[in-house]
């Protein structure tokens, strides 16, 4: 869990050594968006607005996705529940899979911090490689580094729409927080440090170490 552009995919993407499945509620709309279904349309729509997908779409592809899937290393979920709702069906699904939930990391970061980040964002169509201007540029600029494609920005990058998404994961996912506390699943962690050393606390944390493949 974490606000708007607090990190969660490029710590997922620094985890990729535990081979874990990863899954991104927020990439999944995207793909079904450029598939252009009208379900994708629909989220579309939503997504440019800054708002939540509602959550009868959002538990329909999470469950698709995760249903029937196995996975020996385990599951990183991020950006996946974001409401009470969703937390509530993740659970049963948990149950029912007879699987348990380790842990909920919670990254922090402020809103003008969020700002700053998400306004030099900028995303290979192609590979999905997330960039950031001052933090991380490409090598060569404007061009991805693995397969050298035009990086794009996200649609929902612009200041007003950043705005929105930060007001909104205050108000929906934040609370979230609450549930998994009492579950004594939630640690939480600044965003605010380099990504290295985010992800070498996280590594130190939870006792992880890289799996050879
Ligand atoms: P999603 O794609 O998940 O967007 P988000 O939650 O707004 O988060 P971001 O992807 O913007 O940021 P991130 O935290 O992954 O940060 P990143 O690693 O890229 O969802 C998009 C939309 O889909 C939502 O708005 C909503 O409409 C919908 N949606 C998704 N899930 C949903 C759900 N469950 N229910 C309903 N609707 C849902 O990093 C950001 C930038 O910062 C990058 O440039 C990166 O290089 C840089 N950076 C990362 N870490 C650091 C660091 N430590 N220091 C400096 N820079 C850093």
């Amino acid at each position: 869990m974490g606000s708007p552009g607090a990190g969660k995919g490029t710590l997922a993407a620094n985890l990729r050594t535990l081979n874990a499945e990863h899954v991104s509620s927020g990439d999944l709309f995207r793909r079904e968006m450029k598939r252009n279904t009208p379900v994708g349309i629909a989220i579309r729509k939503t997504m440019k607005r800054g708002e939540l997908v509602p959550d009868h779409l959002t538990l329909g592809l999470m469950r698709k996705w995760f249903w029937g899937r196995k996975s020996a290393r385990g599951f990183i979920l991020d950006g996946f529940p974001r409401t009470r709702i969703q937390a509530v069906c993740f659970d049963e699904w948990m149950e029912t899979r007879g699987e348990v939930l380790t842990a909920c990391v919670l990254l922090e970061l402020s809103e003008s911090e969020t700002v700053k980040r998400l306004s030099q964002r900028r995303i290979c169509p192609k590979d999905g490689t997330v960039y950031h201007l001052a933090h991380n540029p490409p090598r060569c600029e404007g061009r991805c580094d693995s397969c050298g494609s035009t990086l794009v920005q996200r649609e929902d990058d612009i200041e007003e729409v950043i705005r929105r998404r930060y007001a909104i994961y205050e108000r929906l996912t934040r609370p979230l927080a609450d549930h998994y506390a009492n579950l004594g699943l939630l640690s939480v962690f600044s965003a605010e440090i380099p990504q290295e050393e985010l992800t070498a606390r996280i590594f130190e944390t939870f006792n992880l170490a890289p799996v050879p493949r």
